[in-house]
């Protein structure tokens, strides 16, 4: 059996690839800052959780030995700009260094569709800039075989590199994504309850999301592609169906949520300055900010497959459409779904 290092394994996206790895008759261990965070998913079979910090390296470095394969799924979305850089920069550093030193054989990174690893300094927002370094570190360290054409790596590097071991590096670039417990469709659910009028910063804004199975899906099969035969080089943008302006998200959110008769709430979008003092006022709210002025600035550019590199049909996955999951967790009262309403439910 295979072992497989799951960080982030934790967190919305990573509960899916953890089942699904172990699914497909893989180990998985999740390292954790804290036991308690993993308890959405304690109940995997062939699952260990590991409380570590994976910011030290000896212990990141430890924690990979024996490991085959390595996903990192740790991110932030609110942060100072150092916050940004240590964990979307530095710790993937280390994750390359551990990864080489412990001969692991794969390395799937989960990245964020926006970021660009060849001009990071160019990208609009702490997060995707961050998210850049961090790719091109990665690409760096781990010895990257055309670092100026990463979509065409793949083939000619399969080659080159067959007969030396060497850690293979697969990113992947996720739209937003949706699922049962997003932070996205539900905060926009559960914000609307609040304000009979929806004021919005970046209104126009254009995303295309993408169904967590799907990306989990991706994972798993790049785990797997990675440990039969040789390493693999590749960048993916994971991308769903339809491209959404936020504004069509926000009123999709309220009206399957029931709200105002059904019919949703009227959406006003804000211009761009008035959007930053709504994010700054919100990152100000307690517990997790809902929105911060970063957030404004990724949202500067549209959040839209390139076409620069392929997409979830290279792994023979066809996207699965929002209008056709959203319903399932977004119900007014979960009892009118039965129990798949009740299962599905925002917490
Ligand atoms: N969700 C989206 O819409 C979306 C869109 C595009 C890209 N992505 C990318 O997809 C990946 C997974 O996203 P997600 O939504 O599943 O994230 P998430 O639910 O926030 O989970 C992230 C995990 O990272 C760990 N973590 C967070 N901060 C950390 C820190 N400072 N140091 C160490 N570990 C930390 C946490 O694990 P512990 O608490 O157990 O330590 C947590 O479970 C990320 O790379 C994200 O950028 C997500």
């Amino acid at each position: 059996m295979k072992n497989v290092l799951v960080l982030g394994g934790t967190g919305f996206v990573g509960a899916h690839v953890c089942e699904k790895l172990i699914r497909a008759g893989l180990r998985v261990t999740v390292p954790t800052r804290r036991a308690v965070n993993a308890r959405n998913i304690l109940h995997l079979p062939a699952l260990t959780v590991l409380e570590c910090d994976v910011h030290d390296e000896a212990s990141l470095t430890q924690a990979m030995q024996g490991i085959d394969a390595v996903v990192n799924l740790v991110a932030i979305l609110h942060g100072s700009p150092a916050a940004f850089d240590r964990v979307h920069r530095a710790l993937p550093e280390k994750i390359a260094r551990a990864c080489a030193a412990q001969g692991v054989r794969q390395l799937v990174h989960i990245s964020a569709l926006g970021t660009d690893h060849q001009q990071p300094q160019a990208c609009v927002s702490n997060y995707l800039r961050s998210k850049g370094e961090g790719e091109a570190a990665l690409m760096r360290i781990l010895g990257w075989p055309q670092d100026k054409a990463p979509a065409n790596a793949n083939a000619n590097a399969t080659d080159a590199l067959a007969a030396t071991p060497h850690t293979g590096l697969t990113v992947l670039r996720p739209s937003v994504i949706f699922g049962a417990q997003d932070q996205f469709l539900n905060v926009f659910a559960k914000l609307q309850k609040w304000f009979p009028v929806m004021p919005l910063a970046g209104a126009d804004a254009k995303f295309q999301p993408v169904w967590v199975e799907d990306v989990a899906q991706a994972v798993v099969q790049s785990v797997v592609a990675g440990l039969s035969g040789a390493p693999r080089w590749q960048v993916f943008e994971l991308v769903g169906t339809k491209v959404y302006r936020l504004r069509e998200l926000v009123q999709l959110a309220a009206r399957l949520s029931g709200l105002g008769g059904g019919h949703g709430r009227p959406v006003i979008g804000l211009p761009r300055w008035m959007g930053k003092v709504q994010a700054a006022m919100l990152g100000l709210m307690p517990g997790k900010p809902l929105m911060s002025a970063d957030n404004l600035d990724s949202m500067q550019v549209d959040n839209v497959a390139t076409s620069q590199y392929p997409g979830l049909q290279a792994f023979g996955i066809t996207p699965t459409a929002l209008a056709a999951i959203a319903p399932l967790y977004l119900v007014r009262d979960p009892a009118e779904k039965g129990l798949l309403g009740i299962r599905h439910r925002p917490h």
